[in-house]
């Protein structure tokens, strides 16, 4: 598309202008990035204006925008419209919850309606382009960036990704209410050394393939308009630099032509850093040469990319073709028809923050909750008639939900836990309130550290008195926003400050403790999980947090979530995942017991607190009749594999039925188990549902020893059920 325009376009552009187009600025507005020691905007505003800037990010407001827009369509030889990226993770102005909380959802409706959302508030605030959806693996919850993440599992992360991608770009680009995407970071940016952002990355090439790259593939099939490398090096060499990743792959392999590769902020700069490159000079040509087209915020294209091409050590067709990509996505968003359609101050009061997008909110809240534990049906709620005391800084906190992320969400905007549950009781005067613990002294946001607080009882009696009152405590629990996101490893994944202690002393004074734990990371709570009889796992649900919370407690809706990351017992585990390979001595023979020598911890067990897929519902599922259409397969047929799933309980509910497959023996060693599909069903009282999946070659298919992708010939499994770990199971063989 627009390749007629480009060209005609490219062939009027100095070498200086092109080099230009590759340039992507940070505005003063925000700074997502280490701050400069000296923002020099005059250096910036004079370069706009003489085409050697392509991109902006942390440039808001239709003003804002249209400001800095007009400098380069009005001053600039060509006047060519600069693009305006921005972090519109979970929502511009409407927080929809976090995007692990998302994926808890298995709800392509939920990523799809919430990107829609994000991207026409985004769109009429001058934005056009998201650094999002974020789908790197995270098997490590240290990772501050667990938040931003689909999970642990290749299939899911795929299936949520592609519908962020639909939800932001929607079927056109050039409607004024969607906005171009970015798959990011390529990749395994997740896989830092022990959890701790910006490290170093060094995995096979199997989990690379296999586990890392299928949902940027996915989302390159999906036409997104651009992807963003990441900052980690990847088996000693710096992701900006990957001539395989970039070349081969991305642009080889996948075929993809029509967007463009972005550095992340200021790395190809640390290339040099890394040690992959030299200096200014060696950065500005590997990164260039292996295919990372837009630098931000390094300016290290800005001082080689000219004298690269002008010498000869870069061809002028690989700066073309980067150039090319760049003008593509502006032609596609339709800059050049209007370079200030997306900047009016109109729709800017109009579209933000309106009743429709806080309905979808609050919809896509609600799917993201897991009910995590439920002992002797302690929920849901009644909303008349049971007296509610709510406990904790969290519950009352209306900026927490918000989560990490959140672009231009106004500050303590969100409906808090308690306003939620005060909206949905027939009498606000049942439920009290009071805050018992304080997680975090001075809240300062996004780049600051955050400080705790421990030991600090002045709040105890309180909450015990009103513990001792009422029938039932909704304690809130968990992590402030700020302890998740980019720069926010930990080494510690339990519940800061005083939470456990009053916890404890809560429990002494009333047993119908109802934990709600908002958490932008899976957490190691054995603790909680052994002691209070009912959690519900409620992550940073967002604007509405509150009341989508109250809809689940009073069982106006029935929870129906399923953990995207498996919980940990605790942080020694880490990083912990269902899809791990099987070990030459696992635990699997109960003669074993008592002796050492199996791959196992002297001090804990090996499995998950919850495994990944997990969450329960207000009434109960029972599986049955797992039966395969044959258990033989040849390479090029398929078999059927089908189940029956019953709701026993009283009351209506939605299951996620997940199917999963092992490969017992490969040309390499295969994971026990890993998604290859799943289906949301309704299920009334007493009803029972059949569902069917399809084996097909895709479905056994992997990259082999030799990095090609197919089946090999032997003996799978198959396991269906309500998560990773409680399945049905059977088996076939693939003949040739
Ligand atoms: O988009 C982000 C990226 O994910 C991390 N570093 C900063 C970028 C721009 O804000």
């Amino acid at each position: 598309p627009f390749a007629a325009q480009v060209d005609s376009l490219m062939s009027l552009m100095t070498l200086e202008e092109k080099a230009g187009q590759l340039n992507l600025y940070a505005g003063s507005w925000e700074f997502t990035g280490p701050v400069p020691k000296d923002v020099n905007n005059q250096q910036k505003f004079e370069n706009i204006k003489s085409g050697k800037v392509g991109a902006m990010l942390n440039v808001i407001t239709a003003d804002g925008t249209r400001e800095a827009q007009k400098l380069a369509v009005e001053n600039s030889r060509l006047g060519i419209p600069l693009l305006f990226g921005y972090d519109v993770i979970h929502g511009y102005k409407t927080m929809m919850p976090i995007p692990l909380g998302q994926a808890a959802s298995w709800d392509a409706g939920v990523a799809k309606s919430g990107a829609a959302v994000a991207a026409k508030e985004a769109a009429a605030s001058g934005i056009n382009w998201t650094f999002a959806p974020m789908m790197d693996i995270a098997r490590d919850a240290r990772w501050g960036r667990m938040m931003e993440s689909p999970g642990e599992d290749p299939y899911l992360a795929s299936y949520m990704s592609k519908a962020w991608i639909e939800g932001f770009q929607g079927s056109d680009l050039s409607d004024i209410a969607t906005i171009a995407a970015c798959a990011k970071h390529f990749a395994a940016y997740g896989f830092a050394e022990a959890g701790r952002d910006y490290n170093t990355v060094d995995i096979s090439m199997q989990t690379l393939y296999n586990m890392v790259l299928p949902p940027f593939k996915a989302a390159s099939e999906a036409g997104v308009a651009s992807f963003m490398n990441s900052f980690n090096e990847i088996g000693g060499v710096s992701a900006n630099g990957s001539v395989l990743l970039q070349r081969e792959l991305l642009k080889g392999a996948w075929n993809y032509q029509n967007g463009f590769v972005v550095s992340d902020w200021g790395s190809i700069g640390e290339m040099i850093t890394h040690g992959y490159a030299a200096d200014t000079l060696e950065a500005g040509y590997k990164a260039l040469t292996a295919g990372s087209d837009m630098d931000m915020e390094a300016h290290i294209y800005e001082n080689s990319v000219e004298e690269l091409v002008s010498t000869g050590q870069i061809d002028e067709n690989i700066l073309n073709d980067a150039v090319r990509r760049i003008l593509t996505v502006k032609y596609q968003l339709g800059l050049f028809e209007d370079p200030y359609r997306y900047c009016d101050t109109k729709r800017e009061q109009t579209d933000l923050l309106t009743k429709e997008h806080l309905n979808i909110a609050r919809e896509a809240a609600k799917k993201s909750i897991v009910l995590l534990k439920n002992e002797n049906d302690l929920l849901p709620l009644a909303k008349k008639g049971q007296s509610i005391a709510v406990i904790g800084s969290l519950a009352s906190s209306k900026d927490v939900p918000l989560g990490s992320w959140r672009a231009q969400a106004v500050e303590n905007s969100a409906v808090s836990v308690l306003e939620g549950i005060r909206n949905a009781v027939a009498d606000p005067n049942d439920v009290q309130y009071t805050k018992g613990y304080t997680l975090t002294k001075s809240r300062r946001a996004f780049i600051y550290e955050l400080e705790f607080v421990n030991g600090d009882r002045s709040g105890f009696k309180a909450a015990i008195d009103l513990a001792k009152k009422v029938d039932v405590v909704v304690l809130a629990m968990g992590e402030d926003c700020w302890q998740s996101g980019e720069g926010r490893s930990q080494t510690d994944i339990g519940l800061k400050g005083d939470q456990m202690e009053l916890m404890n002393e809560l429990l002494k004074a009333n047993k119908n403790i109802v934990v709600t734990l908002m958490n932008g990371r899976s957490l190691a709570i054995p603790e909680l999980d052994e002691q209070v009889p009912a959690i519900l796992e409620v992550w940073h649900l967002g604007s509405e947090a509150g009341n989508a919370i109250a809809d689940v407690l009073f069982g106006d809706y029935n929870p129906s979530g399923k953990l995207p990351v498996s919980f940990p017992r605790n942080v020694g585990q880490c990083p912990i995942y269902y899809n791990h390979k099987n070990g030459g001595r696992p635990v699997t023979n109960p003669h074993d017991a008592g002796m050492v020598f199996w791959s196992h911890y002297t001090d804990s067990p090996n499995s998950p607190l919850y495994p990944f897929g997990y969450g329960l519902s207000y009434t109960s599922f029972e599986y049955s009749d797992l039966l395969l259409s044959s258990t033989e397969m040849g390479n090029n047929e398929q078999i059927t594999a089908t189940i029956k799933i019953k709701n026993t309980g009283k009351v209506a509910g939605q299951e996620t039925v997940q199917f999963y497959i092992r490969d017992y023996v490969g040309s390499v060693t295969r994971p026990v188990k890993e998604l290859k599909g799943f289906e949301k069903i309704t299920l009334k009282p007493r009803e029972e549902k059949e569902v069917k999946f399809t084996i097909s070659y895709e479905t056994l298919s992997y990259y082999r020893a030799d990095l090609t992708f197919g089946s090999e010939p032997g003996r799978f499994a198959v396991m269906i059920g309500g998560d990773s770990q409680k399945t049905l199971t059977t088996d076939f063989r693939l003949v040739d």
